[in-house]
């Protein structure tokens, strides 16, 4: 019996001048700036665009790391459970994260992360638990990230373009 082997990680090299011709930024005057404030530009994205299919790969792994405190955590599993349910959110949350590396930023990225913002202000979600959470974030995505570009000059790139894209989503949530 053929037994499926599970996809794992293969260290590679960063190849994000494959991708220039694909990313764009197109937002609104008040947006630029914030994105100037960061210095996230489209080599980011060219960046983030070449890590694309490692993040989907990985995204179980990643989805997982999120969850896995939440589920520990009886108030916020209370909250999931009256408005949702985790395995709901997981498929929401990895297609969420892997948008995040499409290299594209424009109003419809932007609106539905002020869309998903609301969300968590009508189910009452603390602002320190959104902000603890995105650590768990974070550090899941660093690590599948890690073994794909051991590197030291790729996975520094990676990291920085990474945080930059995070800090983003923050800034939308936090507004
Ligand atoms: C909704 C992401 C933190 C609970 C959502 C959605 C996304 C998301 C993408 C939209 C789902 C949809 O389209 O239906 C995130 C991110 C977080 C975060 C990126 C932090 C980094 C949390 C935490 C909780 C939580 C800590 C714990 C209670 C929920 C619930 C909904 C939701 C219950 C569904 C709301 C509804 O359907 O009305 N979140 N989330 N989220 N999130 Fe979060």
């Amino acid at each position: 019996m053929l037994l499926k082997k599970r996809k794992s990680v293969q260290a590679t090299r960063l190849k994000e001048s494959a991708w220039k011709s694909e990313v764009s930024i197109t937002v609104s005057k008040e947006m630029e700036e914030q994105l100037e404030m960061i210095q996230l530009t489209e080599e980011d994205l060219t960046v983030l665009k070449a890590c694309h299919d490692v993040v989907e790969e990985n995204i179980r792994e990643v989805v997982d790391g999120f969850y896995f405190p939440i589920e520990q955590n009886p108030t916020l599993t209370s909250i999931v459970n009256k408005y949702s349910s985790i395995n709901r959110l997981k498929g929401t949350l990895a297609i969420h994260i892997t948008e995040m590396m499409n290299g594209k930023i424009d109003q419809s990225f932007i609106d539905k992360r002020r869309k998903i913002a609301r969300m968590h202000i009508h189910i009452g979600l603390p602002t320190k638990w959104y902000i603890a959470s995105f650590q768990n974030l974070q550090m899941t995505l660093f690590q599948v990230l890690f073994r794909a570009y051991s590197n030291v000059e790729d996975y520094h790139k990676v990291i920085k373009s990474v945080t930059k894209i995070l800090n983003l989503e923050q800034q939308l949530v936090l507004e």
